[in-house]
């Protein structure tokens, strides 16, 4: 059992400012049958870039988006655009070799280069800005580890140097810096990039969740009110669908907080990234007026869930005492797979699909690595020779060495889980407004959720995913399972998968 019991208010709306700032999309829901050349599943970056790359080569797509543009883990993201991921080119040196090491340097320096101009092409208005990024050291052992990446990063031809001035309101001993990095509002660049892909003889679905898909000539993807029929299918759904749990063992869940507040001071041009633990994330974002300090971190696999409560105050406190935010106005929270040998997976479904493709894997760096993905995607379906394909194959083995020079160096480390915050409530009846507890009656686990007015609202605690018991999220509202990371809405909606299906209503105790 999982309960609330933070009897002190967390500060600041539970949505990400992406989301909450972006405005919204009205696409229709797909009723009857539509015949296109390439159906997409998925309207994240991912999705959308595969989409559009795909139309501007001729075919026709039908993009299908189970909820709106925008609203799945991209609308969730810190924002940077950038090829410096911590201490990517250290790790995967280790673990891969250095020509895989440079490799996929390459991907995400060309990924950044395609968003600036799909950005300029399109005349997407996303507060795309150029930047510095920073992989900062506080510590002398960090120190050491900075050094090691920045020579790495210049040998292997990226914009890389070391520096001590960094541009931070507090002392640091030095970072990597990668010059004309990137940020952009996510949620107004997927907006951008629907309207490029719909029309003319493209389409958008937004409410359309597909059910199932049936390879073949042409490939069958079904929904519950109608079809889409297309020579391929791009699953590009963050956490496959229709993979029969493939990926289920080479890819776990990895989630991650934000908080977003205003400052006085004016945008950054610079984004950060911590080297020390606890790891902190931060970039800088003026919108409407309004300069807002992002600070992400504490990451942990989805399926140790602890007290998400203490994970927003830890980042208050840092937002606070280190970068003047008086307020938090947003927080959020939201989860990236992580591939067991720390390379995203981009292929064939399965070594047997000939027309069916999947996307997974991409690490917490889904804005560059999401949109190499979908270069590499519609080179593959266009027939066309794509450099980084082989590197991020999605039929590899991985090798153990790769495996385990991976493992506990996820991109985001794993902190310490704090106990869960459970309350020890047993009964709906001792529920205050706001939260939920999984009772057992009659053979059966209910989860139970308070709302604000007092209404209980029940559904079934079993996940649909592969039958765990769900639990209780105070901080976000959500039923979350701790077995692979579906979460789900209060109302059993699910929010991210591997879940398809929602949680089953009960009566209300
Ligand atoms: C906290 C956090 C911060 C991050 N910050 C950064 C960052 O600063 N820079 C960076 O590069 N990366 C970052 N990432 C990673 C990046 O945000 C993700 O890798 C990327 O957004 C994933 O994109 P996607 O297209 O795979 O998934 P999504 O954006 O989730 O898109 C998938 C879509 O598929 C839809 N869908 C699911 N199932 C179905 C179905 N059956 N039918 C139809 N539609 C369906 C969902 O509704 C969703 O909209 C971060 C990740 C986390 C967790
Ligand atoms: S996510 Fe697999 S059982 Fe719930």
């Amino acid at each position: 059992m999982n309960t609330a019991a933070n009897s002190e208010r967390l500060e600041g709306d539970p949505v990400s400012l992406w989301v909450a700032t972006g405005g919204t999309t009205d696409y229709p829901a797909l009723r009857g049958d539509v015949e296109v050349d390439v159906a997409v599943i998925g309207a994240g970056i991912a999705g959308l870039t595969a989409a559009l790359t795909l139309k501007r080569a001729g075919r026709s797509v039908a993009v299908l988006e189970a909820a709106r543009v925008g609203t799945g883990v991209t609308g969730h993201t810190t924002g940077k655009v950038t090829s410096l991921q911590r201490l990517v080119y250290t790790q995967l040196r280790e673990s891969h070799g250095t020509d895989t090491a440079r490799a996929y340097g390459q991907a995400n320096e060309a990924a950044l280069r395609h968003i600036a101009d799909v950005v300029a092409v399109e005349g997407i208005d996303c507060d795309f800005r150029r930047v510095a990024n920073y992989t900062y050291a506080e510590s002398d052992d960090a120190l050491a580890l900075v050094h090691t990446e920045a020579e790495l990063a210049a040998e292997l031809g990226l914009p890389a140097t070391f520096t001590t001035d960094v541009p931070l309101p507090f002392e640091v001993k030095g970072a990597v810096k990668f010059d004309e990095q990137a940020q952009l509002h996510a949620v107004k660049y997927l907006q951008g990039l629907s309207r490029a892909v719909h029309g003319d003889g493209s389409y958008v679905f937004e409410q359309a969740r597909a059910q199932g898909i049936e390879e073949g000539s042409p490939c069958i993807v079904g929904l519950e009110n109608g079809s889409v029929r297309a020579r391929d299918v791009i699953v590009a759904t963050n956490v496959p669908f229709g993979d029969n749990g493939r990926f289920d063992e080479r890819c776990h869940a990895h989630r991650s907080y934000l908080v977003a507040g205003p400052v006085d001071t004016a945008p950054l041009d610079a984004t950060f990234i911590s080297v020390d633990e606890p790891m902190r994330s931060i970039l800088t974002v003026g919108i409407d007026g309004v300069s807002y300090m992002l600070v992400g971190g504490e990451g942990h696999p989805a399926a140790e869930s602890g007290n998400s409560a203490q994970r927003y105050r830890r980042l208050a406190s840092f937002a606070r005492d280190r970068l003047g935010v008086e307020e938090v106005a947003y927080r959020w929270s939201t989860q990236d797979g992580i591939p067991v040998d720390g390379l995203p997976y981009v292929g064939p479904m399965t070594p047997e699909s000939q027309h069916v493709y999947v996307v997974t894997g991409l690490r917490k760096w889904g804005l560059t690595n999401g949109t190499a993905a979908a270069l590499i995607l519609a080179d593959t379906i266009t027939g066309r020779e794509n450099p980084w394909a082989a590197m991020f194959n999605s039929n590899r083995a991985a090798t153990a060495e790769a495996v385990k020079s991976t493992a506990g160096r996820e991109t985001e480390a794993t902190e310490a889980a704090d106990v869960g915050d459970s309350s020890g409530v047993r009964t709906p009846a001792e529920l205050a407004p706001g939260q939920g507890t999984v009772i057992e009656a009659a053979g059966q686990s209910t989860a139970v959720y308070k709302d604000a007015e007092g209404a209980l609202h029940a559904v079934s605690a079993v996940c649909t995913h592969l039958g765990c018991i769900v639990e209780f999220n105070s901080a976000d509202t959500t039923w979350d399972c701790p077995c692979h990371g579906s979460r789900f809405s209060t109302d059993g909606s699910v929010i991210q998968g591997p879940a398809v299906d929602a949680l089953e209503a009960k009566p209300a105790p």
